[in-house]
């Protein structure tokens, strides 16, 4: 046996995670049954409660009808509740602050109808360049709504030549320069693309300081590092649970509005049933008593069973904990980096992801020099049953999730890599 794989698997025993309470898909290709699964950055696995607490809540619609909405073991109208506390613990909130609603690019809109307010000289929104596309799509939709020029409302800022990731200081300075025209920052937590982990607390500090608001978008950091936002002063995010938070596909998002804008009636919210004081809800009023919580921007009534899958998730984070969590992190991610490095100092591929652990989560991300990564990673898949994330033209992402990822899957991402590209003769 290979020494490395042999260290792979006496780390494993000696850190084992929680794989236990999750489905693994079986491996497509290579000598191993069960894949190395590496994508949870993308889709996180299924987790083995999920089948049955799901089949729960049907079996209660089934038996129960609409008088499930009081009378199942956990009724429908009060279900988003059970939600709250294990979400507001995960990103470091009070329960007042925190909501599971809708999806996240929905919820960065009904979030902006409050928080994008530009007026005179103050219109800007400042994302990254390489923010996901939906949010690049949903800043200049909101621009256009507000009667603004997209290509001129939207700043996008990006690295400095030949680096890779931002610079916190950069974007500091940005904001104390510039500050005066920007309306709002949006960012996210965790870059999708390169895993770079932003200093959320000084960004946040620095355009609140500006005068502006800002917001994150926190789909990659979420269940992946740890998080303090009401302490950070962070004035609204958002984040889905179908990555760290293996919710399931499409699964429903989270909300995040501080405590100071809670209850404020000078800001604009769009409003339905589910925006009123919950023991008003069926007084069948013309006229809304919404809470001073942030339950005031839910609008519709929640998907119950939508709801489940995120409810059993959140009950692993609250039973596992973000600092443990965060510990393992550490040590596996810094385990795939070393092995990363070996398998790339004589290759055309490069870590683009922050070395600083403090700048990351657990996501590393590779660039490669030729040929396109959706191919790599498919012969990865075929050939050694390894799943990770393409991102064209030419990234192609790593996640080890502590939850549910070994030593040995990490081992076997550099095994796949060096197998599949060839290694150069400098
Ligand atoms: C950073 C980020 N923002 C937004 C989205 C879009 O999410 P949704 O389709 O759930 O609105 C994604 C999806 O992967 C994402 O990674």
């Amino acid at each position: 046996m290979h020494t490395l794989e042999q260290e792979a698997h006496q780390r494993d025993a000696g850190d084992p995670g929680h794989r236990h309470l999750f489905h693994v898909p079986p491996a497509d290709g290579g000598r191993h049954p069960e894949a190395a699964y590496l994508a949870g950055n993308s889709l996180g696995l299924q987790p083995r409660a999920t089948r049955d607490d799901l089949l729960a809540d049907l079996d209660a619609w089934a038996r129960l009808g609409v008088e499930g909405h009081l009378e199942a073991k956990r009724p429908w109208l009060p279900y988003h509740e059970l939600l709250t506390g294990p979400a507001a613990r995960l990103v470091g909130a009070r329960p007042a602050e925190v909501v599971v609603m809708n999806s996240l690019t929905v919820d960065l809109h009904l979030l902006m109808v409050s928080f994008y307010r530009p007026a005179g000289r103050r219109t800007r929104i400042v994302i990254e360049d390489t923010a996901f596309p939906s949010d690049s799509y949903a800043v200049r939709s909101q621009a256009r709504f507000h009667g603004l020029d997209p290509d001129t409302t939207v700043v996008r800022l990006t690295p400095r030549a030949g680096e890779d990731n931002l610079r916190t200081s950069d974007v500091c300075d940005l904001l104390a320069a510039e500050g005066d025209t920007v309306a709002l920052v949006l960012l996210g937590g965790v870059n999708y693309l390169t895993g770079e982990l932003l200093d959320i607390p000084a960004i946040t500090a620095a355009g609140r300081a500006a005068g502006a608001v800002v917001g994150w978008d926190l789909a990659h950091a979420a269940g992946n590092v740890p998080l303090a936002l009401h302490d950070w002063d962070v004035d609204f995010a958002a984040w889905c649970s179908y990555k760290y938070l293996n919710s399931g596909p499409g699964a429903l998002a989270g909300v995040f509005v501080h405590e100071r804008h809670l209850g404020r009636t000078d800001l604009p919210r769009f409003e339905g049933w589910w925006s009123t004081e919950a023991t008003t809800r069926f007084e069948m009023t013309p006229v809304s008593r919404p809470p001073a919580t942030v339950e005031a921007w839910q609008i519709s009534n929640p998907p119950i069973l939508a709801m489940g899958p995120v409810r059993t998730s959140l009950e692993i984070f609250d039973s596992v904990g973000m600092p443990a969590l965060r510990e393992r992190s550490l040590r596996l991610t810094d385990w795939l980096g070393r092995l990363l490095d070996e398998v790339t100092a004589d290759r055309p591929l490069t870590v683009v992801t922050p070395r600083d652990p403090a700048r990351r989560g657990c996501q590393l991300s590779v660039r490669i020099g030729a040929g396109s990564a959706a191919e790599l990673a498919k012969r990865l898949r075929y050939e050694h049953g390894v799943i990770a994330d393409a991102r064209e033209p030419d990234i192609i992402r790593f996640a080890p999730v502590p939850l549910y990822s070994t030593y040995h899957d990490c081992w076997r991402v550099a095994e796949a890599l060096a197998a599949t590209v060839p290694a150069v003769t400098r």
